[in-house]
């Protein structure tokens, strides 16, 4: 069974073949699915004989958002917190330990329902590659269990036991440090994919994340860091000297670090959901892209201090907030993301790739930013697969 996308007004690849630069579009195009992949992109008046045909009529298509930064093993939510915080209360992130608190005492079957509530409503909202921190357990068992829940639903699991410290460690972090390198770490191995620490002040210190990210990756994990998100710090040089695929949040940055990061294969991933719901500024995309550096987007979607799970959201946020293009934004949310996961098969539409994407409600991409808000994702794609009717 194959299937062709038929009348396809705006076809973004990412190829950075046709026009849009990068975006690589290409217009009065059609798109054939074979076994889960693209088969073919051509001319619409080219376009195959299938078995089956979806008419976009003249509507935008646009490669499977990639959602590279999310938190989505919880259990509760912190409500009251936000309303405190939009009557005037900081964001300090000593939130977790609540989180932490009800994460520990629901069931498995409570977790799986949350994270798969959770992707199905991402899904739906056009993304098709999500990863999934732990970071809500912080005990070895916790943490396991967070990883084995979120592999379930993703290939792109990451553990964070370096989220803070919890509340039996706040007098010996040593300690809890060495739990993280050891016992923890080995518990989590056989579920995750990538290491994460959130290298901030009132969590880890350069000195605790180098130790945790250096073990985590001579376990043979890839490293990624919470970086520079409430202050100036030293979470992005310590990931760009790891080779860390991904530096998030970069909220507030030095010049040298965006020198370190311009030279450097490492993706700065700017998540504006947490600076919408923390009231903080916004980081300087503008800065960062006209260094050179990779930006990606993405949801940092927790219920602390960002409870979305929308990349449109975010790609209007980056584009009214942050100086990025609607190009720019709706790049990072698809290429950008896929780049700060080190995947070559994401986040881009040509023969070969799985077919992850969606048909926009919309003849252009622009929409996305251009009509925030908007429910414009009309049909989404994963592996071929319809995932959500009109
Ligand atoms: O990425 N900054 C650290 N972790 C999360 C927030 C988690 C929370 O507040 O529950 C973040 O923003
Ligand atoms: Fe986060």
């Amino acid at each position: 069974m194959n299937l062709l996308i038929d009348n396809i007004g705006e076809l973004v690849t990412n190829t950075g073949i046709g026009e849009g630069g990068p975006l690589g579009i290409r217009r009065k195009a059609a798109l054939l699915v074979e076994e889960g992949e693209v088969a073919w992109i051509g001319p619409a008046r080219y376009a195959p004989a299938a078995d089956r045909r979806i008419d976009a009529d003249g509507a935008a298509v646009l490669p499977g958002f990639v959602d590279s930064h999310a938190h989505l093993v919880f259990a509760g939510d912190r409500a009251a917190e936000f309303a405190a915080r939009m009557a005037g209360e900081p964001y300090t992130g000593g939130g977790i330990r609540t989180t932490v608190a009800a994460t520990r005492a629901a069931d498995d079957d409570r977790l799986r329902g949350t994270v798969g509530r959770l992707r199905a409503e991402a899904v739906r909202q056009g993304t098709t590659t999500i990863e999934i921190k732990s970071g809500y357990g912080l005990s070895v068992a916790d943490e396991a269990r967070s990883l084995r829940i979120a592999a379930e639903f993703t290939a792109e699991t990451t553990f964070l036991g370096a989220h803070v410290v919890p509340p039996e460690y706040a007098d010996r972090p040593d300690d809890y440090v060495g739990l993280v390198c050891g016992p923890m770490l080995r518990a989590a191995l056989p579920y995750a994919k990538w290491i994460d620490v959130f290298c901030e002040r009132g969590a880890f210190d350069a000195d605790h994340a180098r130790a945790i990210l250096t073990v985590g990756q001579a376990a043979g994990l890839g490293v990624r860091v919470h970086a520079n998100q409430l202050g100036p710090g030293p979470g992005v040089q310590l990931g760009v000297e790891l080779g860390a695929a991904s530096v998030d949040h970069c909220t507030h940055l030095s010049d040298v670090d965006v020198d370190v990061l311009a030279m450097s294969e490492t993706v700065a991933t700017l998540l504006p959901g947490a600076e919408f719901s923390t009231r903080s500024p916004y980081p300087h995309a503008r800065r960062l892209l006209d260094a050179g550096v990779t930006v990606a987007l993405a949801t940092d979607c927790n219920p602390g201090s960002s409870y979305t799970s929308s990349m449109p959201f975010c790609i209007a946020l980056a584009v009214r907030e942050m100086g990025m293009t609607p190009a720019e934004a709706v790049w990072a949310a698809t290429a950008g993301g896929a780049r700060a996961l080190r995947r070559a098969d994401a986040g881009v539409l040509r023969p070969g790739v799985p077919a992850d994407l969606s048909i926009l409600d919309a003849p252009s991409y622009l929409h996305l930013a251009y009509r925030p808000g908007v429910p414009l994702i009309s049909q989404v794609l994963h592996n071929g697969v319809p995932q959500c009717q009109p």
